[in-house]
């Protein structure tokens, strides 16, 4: 956790600003869950002796629960969400010197991962609105060799998957749905991870759905779980997911769709508070009929409203205790050798530039906690807007 830079302005020294870790709310870190069920898992694997074992019942047992979650034929594990992002590519035929459309802002392994089958990211830009794939942008970008879209929901924000998919089918564009943020997330009335050809997952240690690392890809076309499958078949199972992995998500996807609710009560009534602060716009654009899983709260710092670095807001709000970072880094600062992009990418630019992240763990807690995560934003913000006003 960074500290302040001193701050040219006297009138910030009055917040509690330096040395601050998280501490809203207090106690022992509330990530991963204290969960019972997680725990009784745990002791269930190594009671059986599961937990030591190269092939046992917890990952096909996870693999059919995530298809009938997904309401799709087929889901595979595997070692980490970026790992899958790849495998759905290969899974998908996307071959070197392919083309891939992304995000101009998204998360960097998603780049390394279409550049890793030795395809060739073309870079578009996001809606402001959403933090996420700009569809509208999307049709422009098609080239002779471009072959497949990798789109992310970020940040809360949803992408109009309808609209992505009527594009897709018209264009002869292959679709990866990363879900890594949204699991559980609904889109125009089906699933998050169900519009794309393959959806993707992370089970990594921050995610919504945890074991520490861990993935998967789901599908409702047999031949690419296939070749995923084989893929992943190097004399054994190369990228895997482990049965004591399989064994804690288990109770995890149980309780999914009643954390995910609560979450986004929370989400509500704290955006609400907030809501009329100048210089933080909120990133919670959804579409009709769909409702956001959050791993992430997200605002958009406006430096020129705070004459002040959003790393000295960050850093304050920290100090008050409040879990919260910059965002993404974005690709628009990537050369030209190695990614094609449309457009100028300016909400890209300023989304990696202005972006800041609530976490979400604060969003299971009680409404006396998200008041207090609301009131150290107040705290601050009313700072920071004095600040500038002397
Ligand atoms: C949108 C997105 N995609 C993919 C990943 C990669 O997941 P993993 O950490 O399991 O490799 C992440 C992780 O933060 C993510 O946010």
């Amino acid at each position: 956790m960074g500290t302040m830079r001193e701050s040219a302005n006297p009138r910030l020294r009055n917040l509690a600003l330096f040395g601050g870790e998280p501490t809203i709310p207090e106690g022992p870190p509330s990530w991963p869950l204290a969960d019972l069920a997680v725990q009784q898992a745990l002791e269930a694997a190594f009671a059986d002796g599961s937990w030591g074992r190269y092939h046992g019942p917890h990952v096909r047992t996870l693999e059919s629960r995530l298809a009938e979650y997904q309401d799709a034929p087929f889901a595979l594990c595997c070692c980490s969400g970026t790992f899958a992002v790849e495998l759905a590519l290969r899974a998908l035929l996307v071959k070197p010197g392919d083309e891939v459309i992304l995000a101009g802002y998204d998360f960097s392994g998603n780049f390394r991962s279409i550049e890793s089958i030795g395809a060739r990211p073309v870079l578009v830009d996001i809606d402001p609105a959403s933090s996420s794939l700009d569809v509208t942008l999307v049709e422009r970008a098609v080239g002779p060799d471009t072959r497949a879209v990798v789109v992310s929901h970020l940040h809360g924000g949803l992408v109009p998957m309808s609209s992505l998919r009527e594009i897709a089918d018209r264009r002869g564009l292959q679709i990866v749905e990363d879900v890594c943020q949204t699991p559980g997330g609904q889109i125009e009335g089906r699933r998050a991870g169900q519009w794309g050809d393959v959806g993707v997952f992370s089970f990594g240690g921050s995610k919504l759905l945890t074991a520490g690392r861990g993935g998967a890809i789901v599908t409702a076309r047999e031949e690419v779980y296939q070749r995923a499958k084989s893929f992943c078949e190097q004399g054994n199972n190369a990228f895997p997911l482990s049965e004591l992995q399989a064994a804690v998500l288990l109770p995890q996807i149980a309780q999914l769709d009643a954390r995910n609710a609560i979450r986004r009560d929370n989400a509500k009534f704290l955006r609400e508070k907030v809501r009329r602060l100048s210089g933080l716009a909120p990133i919670d654009s959804t579409p009709n009929e769909s409702a956001a899983a959050l791993f992430k709260l997200a605002w958009l710092f406006d430096e020129a409203v705070f004459a002040e670095s959003r790393e000295n807001f960050l850093a304050a709000m920290r100090a008050e205790g409040v879990a919260i970072d910059a965002g993404f880094r974005g690709f628009t600062k990537r050369g030209s050798s190695r990614c094609r992009r449309v457009g100028e990418l300016e909400h890209s630019a300023r989304a990696a530039e202005s972006t800041i992240l609530l976490h979400h763990p604060v969003l299971l807690e009680s409404r006396s906690t998200i008041e207090r995560v609301a009131a150290a934003f107040l705290k601050v913000h009313a700072a920071f807007s004095e600040s500038n006003a002397t």
